[in-house]
């Protein structure tokens, strides 16, 4: 399956072998491209062992991946874009995935990255048995009517994509050929990036910019506009 068709297909991995990922799987891992929103934004990726993070979660990987960025503007929506494409891609290696905002570097064995915060962390690992969706009935999502000023079919993967505690903060409109990206100012700017990735795995046309002249919605701010 490629990133595209798995966007029909991921679901978040809460149950997991012990078994660690391979030294080769872990080198391909770290191999795979990512395309930024934001090119000039620094970012890095650690994959870290479990006793490097503290997290309150019931179930656990022995693997993680802690991500740390510059603090500027969009880095957000930065890093919900490019590891959104690295989520489906651990998918395609049949690993299971979860992005993990209860996650924390441990306070004694935190590493301290010049210039960069750390910001969220992905579990992965080998899911207990098969772990993605073969059918949509499993999405719980708003509809296309609730996420845009018009119903887009092509807005589809966006609709499918996961947020935190699945509050799905997009909402689109439409300008012409651009569509104009809001978040509801009481999610979070990486969910918005997450819902793009989508857009543009599943568009070899997608291009991101910033409108001039654009206002803010009520409740929403502006993240980008899209031609796909
Ligand atoms: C930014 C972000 C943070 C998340 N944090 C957690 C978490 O800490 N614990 C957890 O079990 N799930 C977490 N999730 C998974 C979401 O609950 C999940 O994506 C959402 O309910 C939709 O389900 P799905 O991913 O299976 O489609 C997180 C998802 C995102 C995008």
């Amino acid at each position: 399956m490629n990133l595209n068709e798995m966007i029909c297909h991921r679901k978040s991995c809460r149950s997991f072998t012990n078994v660690p990922v391979d030294a080769a799987a872990i080198e391909t891992i770290k191999a795979f491209p990512m395309k930024p929103l934001y090119p000039e934004i620094k970012v890095r990726m650690d994959i870290v062992s479990r006793d490097k993070v503290k997290c309150i979660c019931p179930w656990t990987t022995p693997q993680l991946i802690a991500i740390y960025s510059e603090e500027a503007d969009g880095y957000l929506e930065n890093i919900g874009f490019l590891f959104q494409q690295m989520d489906l891609y651990l998918q395609t290696l049949g690993l299971g995935v979860c992005w993990l905002g209860m996650g924390r570097m441990n306070p004694k064995t935190a590493v301290t990255v010049e210039g960069m915060k750390f910001v969220i962390m992905l579990a992965f690992g080998h899911p207990k048995g098969d772990q993605l969706r073969h059918d949509f009935k499993g999405f719980k999502r708003k509809s296309l009517a609730q996420i845009a000023d018009t119903p887009d079919s092509r807005l589809e993967p966006a609709r499918l994509a996961p947020s935190a505690v699945n509050s799905q903060p997009w909402y689109f409109t439409h300008e012409g050929d651009t569509i104009h990206v809001y978040c509801s100012r009481k999610g979070s700017r990486l969910d918005a990036g997450i819902a793009l990735a989508h857009l543009y795995v599943a568009n070899e046309g997608f291009r991101f910019f910033k409108a001039d002249q654009i206002t803010d919605l009520p409740g929403y701010s502006y993240i980008g506009s899209v031609t796909l």
